[in-house]
């Protein structure tokens, strides 16, 4: 798949080096900038959940794979060493010697490498806009669940019996299927006694916390949903089954992505405005053929900037909501071993704790460790930033016109998004305004009016989100689509929260707040799951199944 740069220029130098200043000398060292422009701490948000921090990079996820992670963890392991230097896709972020932390460590460099575009592995000219090389599908439909295509899905995910998935049974818990072989991707299990690692369709599902604990969710939610199908129908086959049941999951996800998620985050008022939602429970129909289902390679990107929400502690609860204990989230990545035993404190935890803070403060451990032990020091977001050079992006200051409409010619002109002090931050760095980097500018933002992310960020996502929903012939609320729902059954699909989500398929989870995203509280308070709407799939029933149907006064709600 690929993906297209939003503004459509080139700024690749020949051979793929990135811009440098616009003094012609080398922009500053992408650790430095971080170090100056974000500072470190670790600072409880008062208002969202760790959940919403798990549920995002989940909805990503479907959108974007591209190794990048896996490709300097474990193929090529050696860029900080002599045999990096030598090899064209280390790209190592140097550690300045006044660094505030590592002035005090021997630690002077931190593994990195190229990302992929078609034109970095020769298929597609140089002198041609980057297009990234991302395997997963442009649509939003659950790639990291259901495969890339039908030959995965039937491969690695599905049963093939009564529309389920291959699914396994241990500690009286529903898992996706285990790797069987000694060597795997977990390479942070605690062996002997640690040993679960899921073998899906995407071998990521075992790395970062929330991308995991949201596979197994989707895994469960899908098999419920099967097995509540085929009891409702009895004359379905299992192709019909499977399909029906993945595009209700698809939906359901869609609807607390669009509808509760970025609500929350980017302000439900703004993005009706937008158009990218709809303020109506109805249909809505904005397909048009002639827009290509594309993601914009800005749209992934720029979400970059939740690393710096994302908290490093991750605090467990039982069902009462009594605190058990804490451990690294840097430590749990390629570690699905540890769920076995602690899904549940994890599950309860996750509407319980806070993210970390929206401010200008980047927690220790995104900072400093980023992924545990599998590296001696990683910094999340100076690798984000050094990436943000080799995808080539445009000067912050052109994004900022796509989405203002303004020129700016001065600092002081970027007043009206970024407040003085922290321009003076991107002044020490940057000695010409157009040298900003996007992400560094993102990171120093002033929120958008009514939500709670930076402006440029909103906006690369705004652009995209709407989109997706005039490009994707198979977008959930059209009625014109092939198997398209019938409104009973979008009214059904309208009714999806994550609060049910996890009463359905949350281990223990017997109340919640009505608002998971939200830290409980006033006018959140939490409550039985018994009170919390559920889905109906009562309007699923076929009639034609003669008679066969299922039990008369059977709830069919999930
Ligand atoms: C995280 O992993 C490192 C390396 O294995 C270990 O030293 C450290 O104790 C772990 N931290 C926690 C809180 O488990
Ligand atoms: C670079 O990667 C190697 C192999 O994973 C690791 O041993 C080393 O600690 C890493 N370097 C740093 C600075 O983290």
């Amino acid at each position: 798949m690929d993906s297209k740069n939003l503004l459509g220029i080139l700024l690749l130098l020949s051979d793929f080096e990135p811009k440098t200043a616009k003094s012609g000398e080398p922009l500053p060292l992408s650790r430095s900038v971080r170090t100056t422009v974000l500072a470190e701490g670790r600072v409880p948000d008062s208002r969202f959940t760790q959940l919403l921090t798990y549920f995002w990079a989940h909805a990503l996820r479907d959108v974007l794979y591209a190794h990048d992670t896996f490709k300097y963890l474990s193929w090529k392991p050696y860029c900080c060493q002599e045999k990096g230097k030598t090899d064209k896709e280390c790209i190592p972020n140097i550690i300045p010697d006044d660094d505030p932390v590592h002035r005090f460590s021997s630690v002077r460099c931190m593994n990195l490498t190229r990302p992929e575009s078609f034109q970095s592995v020769g298929c597609l000219k140089k002198d041609t806009v980057p297009e990234r090389i991302v395997s997963s599908t442009p649509t939003f439909d659950l790639s990291q669940i259901y495969g890339i295509s039908l030959k995965i899905a039937n491969e690695k995910a599905r049963l093939l019996e009564k529309g389920m998935l291959k699914y396994e049974v241990e500690n009286s818990k529903l898992w996706p299927p285990s790797t069987k072989i000694p060597v795997n991707v977990c390479i942070l299990n605690q062996k002997p006694y640690e040993k679960r690692c899921h073998d899906t369709s995407d071998e990521g599902s075992n790395s970062a916390l929330g991308l995991n604990l949201f596979t197994i969710w989707t895994w469960r939610l899908h098999n419920r949903i099967a097995t509540t199908l085929s009891e409702l129908n009895p004359c379905w086959d299992d192709d019909r089954l499977f399909f029906t049941t993945r595009d209700i999951v698809i939906a359901i996800t869609m609807q607390i992505y669009f509808y509760e998620m970025s609500p929350a985050l980017m302000g439900f008022d703004n993005l009706v405005r937008e158009g990218v939602i709809s303020p109506y429970k109805e249909f809505r129909d904005v397909y048009d053929e002639n827009i290509i289902p594309q993601v914009s390679l800005e749209f992934p990107f720029v979400q970059r900037w939740a690393h710096t929400i994302q908290e490093g502690k991750l605090k467990m609860y039982d069902a009462n909501g009594n605190y058990l204990k804490e451990h690294r989230i840097v430590n749990m990545t390629f570690r699905t071993g540890y769920l076995v035993d602690n899904l549940e404190y994890i599950t309860q935890g996750s509407f319980r704790q806070p993210a970390a803070k929206v401010d200008y403060i980047i927690d220790p451990d995104v900072a400093q460790t980023g992924f545990g032990p599998h590296q001696l020091a990683a910094d999340l977001a100076t690798s984000d930033l050094t990436k943000n050079r080799y995808f080539g992006f445009a000067p912050y200051i052109k994004y900022r016109k796509l989405c203002s409409g303004k020129t700016y010619s001065t600092f002081e002109d970027l007043l009206d998004v970024i407040d003085s002090q922290r321009i003076e931050l991107l002044k020490e760095k940057y000695k010409n305004m157009e040298d900003i980097d996007l992400i560094a500018g993102i990171w120093v933002e002033k929120l958008v009016r009514g939500g709670s992310v930076p402006v440029t960020l909103y906006c690369v996502v705004v652009e995209q989100m709407l989109r997706t929903v005039v490009s994707d012939r198979h977008w959930y609320e059209r009625p014109n689509r092939p198997n398209a729902f019938s409104l009973e059954q979008l009214l059904e699909i309208r009714k999806a929260s994550v609060a049910q989500f996890m009463c359905a398929v949350g281990d223990t989870v017997t109340e919640i707040q009505p608002h998971a995203f939200f830290l409980p509280g006033k006018g959140n308070e939490m409550r039985s799951c018994k009170d919390i709407q559920k889905i109906n799939l009562s309007p699923w029933k076929d009639f034609s199944c003669n008679g066969r149907n299922g039990k008369q006064n059977k709830n069919y709600e999930i």
